[in-house]
């Protein structure tokens, strides 16, 4: 089967998952693991989200509003933006992901920085598409540096605001003169999955 897959899809290297618990404790046959690796909640599920859970299951045999009316009619009234300006995923790997397959092509290519969520240089590698890694400084997105490895063929930059591995964030100061600078065909995406920890002032709102 190998050969039919194609050869930038072969290049992809496998993801690996944070271990579960129950594989720890089997391996190392310890008991009362404490597990810190993955965007887990150890204070157990909302018992609001539990709640939505059991009252949707009730209705799984239709499919659901693709559209997701009703979420986005509260988002926008909470953010203050129209509903055409909210796009909804499945975990906003899904948005990451949805964003490579509509912007990139064999042709048309993304900045990402080189240590940075796994999922960005996926999504790019997924589509075939050229991927141009840009080293961290000082464990920070360099932002001089994407936007000046931008050129023509550049589609995308994703900018993990925080961080994901290294825990930075990028000032407003830094992100404003990189929109100066970047090229004005070139679509940047400031992931800000974690913004909700950030409690330094210079933190941009990118909404
Ligand atoms: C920076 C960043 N963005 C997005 C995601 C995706 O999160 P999810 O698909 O669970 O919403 C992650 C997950 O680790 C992340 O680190």
């Amino acid at each position: 089967m190998k050969v039919r897959i194609p050869a930038h899809v072969r290049k992809i290297a496998v993801y690996v998952a944070g271990k579960p618990m129950e594989e720890a404790e089997r391996q190392l046959g310890i008991h009362q693991v404490v597990k810190l690796a993955s965007n887990e909640n150890p204070l157990g599920p909302s018992p609001l989200a539990l709640g939505a859970i059991r009252e949707a299951a009730a209705r799984v045999n239709r499919y659901p509003d693709s559209l997701g009316y009703e979420l986005r009619q509260a988002l926008s009234r909470r953010l203050g933006f129209p509903t055409e300006q909210i796009v909804l995923g499945n975990g906003s790997t899904e948005i990451v992901e949805t964003l490579a397959k509509t912007f990139l092509s064999r042709q048309r290519g993304a900045v990402v920085a080189d240590q940075s969520f796994i999922m960005y240089p996926i999504a790019v590698r997924t589509m075939g598409a050229p991927l141009t890694l840009v080293p961290l400084k000082d464990y920070r997105h360099d932002l001089p540096a994407m936007a000046a490895a931008c050129d023509r063929r550049t589609a995308l930059v994703y900018i993990g605001n925080p961080n994901n591995p290294t825990g930075t964030h990028v000032d407003r100061a830094a992100l404003d003169a990189y929109f100066r600078s970047v090229p004005g065909h070139v679509l940047t995406v400031v992931d800000e999955a974690y913004c909700d920890y950030v409690t330094a002032d210079d933190y941009p709102d990118c909404l």
